[in-house]
């Protein structure tokens, strides 16, 4: 018997031909895989905190670090298309680069969402910009398989690693808290209950504000505080009140403001260069804030894209109600 006249071998040759496709997409998928492996594996956070640490600061040293919000270019053709400027966060990196920060955070909602191809595309810019320097985040809904509806955060955290962690530089304590999927679990509220219990200054990081920071969080004709996360948001904001943080920044609504609330100050910058949509947030400017951490306690300046700046006031404000 013939091997090539064989009925089951034709018909193997005949089912892997057919399978073509597949075999091209699934080998084009692993080297996307294996880009996006090599593209971030230097971004890890604990690579990032461990370059970090290898140039400490002295308690009561004074010292400066960034704040980026979202970059996210816009889920949809139509949004990108009315409301992006493409360019800005290659733009505001590069001139994070003037400034001797020793780190920057972003705030989330650095893709569109939490797909290989897109976090492909951050990198590359990323890399291309080159921020120097540490480059820390915070995970948003939009680095999430899918931004509003229940998903997994499986992608971002294979890139970067886990969404909870803190970290202390001079005299501060630095607590980056996962709000991606609209909520805080208790045991996320009872881990940051833990790390806030220290002497040192607090500055907090998250996504998505709490519901309750109206200012922000209203969208006309909806359910009140729908921009905002709901369960958890009044213990989140009882701990930051009651343990006495300094300072909590945000992103998520694209805009800037100011809101001090049962004691503590919290900063809303999602400036950083995704689409400026039309919201109830007055205040909507591309920009980045530096902010400088000293004994005499936190203070901001926000520079915008066109060059402006100005420091946000020490006493009482209510900015973009
Ligand atoms: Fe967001």
């Amino acid at each position: 018997m013939e091997l090539a006249s064989s009925p089951d071998l034709s018909l193997g040759l005949d089912i892997w031909k057919r399978l073509e496709p597949f075999r091209s997409f699934y080998y084009h998928m692993l080297a996307k895989r294996e880009e996006l492996s090599r593209l971030s594996a230097p971004l890890k956070t604990s690579l990032q905190l461990t370059q970090l640490a290898a140039a400490p600061r002295r308690a009561d040293e004074p010292y400066q670090f960034a704040v980026l919000g979202d970059v996210e270019p816009g889920r949809f053709w139509i949004w990108r298309k009315l409301f992006n400027r493409p360019g800005v966060f290659s733009r505001q990196i590069r001139a994070l680069q003037d400034h001797p920060v020793d780190f920057t955070m972003q705030l989330g909602d650095m893709v569109s969402r939490g797909i290989a191809r897109n976090y492909l595309r951050f990198f590359r810019e990323l890399r291309k910009a080159g921020p120097g320097r540490p480059y820390l985040t915070v995970i948003g809904n939009h680095d999430r398989l899918d931004p509003h509806l229940r998903s997994n955060s499986r992608l971002y955290r294979s890139c970067f690693g886990s969404t909870n962690y803190f970290f202390d530089r001079g005299g501060a304590r630095f607590v980056a808290i996962d709000t991606s999927a609209k909520h805080l679990r208790p045991s996320q509220l009872r881990w940051l209950d833990r790390v806030l219990r220290t002497s040192l200054r607090k500055v907090v990081f998250t996504h998505i504000p709490p519901a309750p920071l109206r200012a922000w969080t209203d969208f006309p004709g909806v359910k009140p505080g729908v921009g905002g996360f709901q369960r958890g948001a009044a213990e989140f904001m009882e701990i930051l009140s009651r343990r006495r943080v300094d300072r909590v920044y945000l992103g998520h609504i694209h805009g800037f403001g100011v809101q001090d609330y049962k004691g503590v100050r919290y900063v809303l910058s999602g400036g950083g260069g995704s689409p400026l949509f039309p919201s109830k947030v007055r205040d909507r400017f591309y920009h980045y804030i530096l902010v400088t951490v000293s004994s005499g306690g936190v203070t901001e300046t926000v520079c915008g894209l066109d060059g402006g700046r100005f420091g946000i006031p020490a006493g009482q404000v209510l900015l973009s109600f």
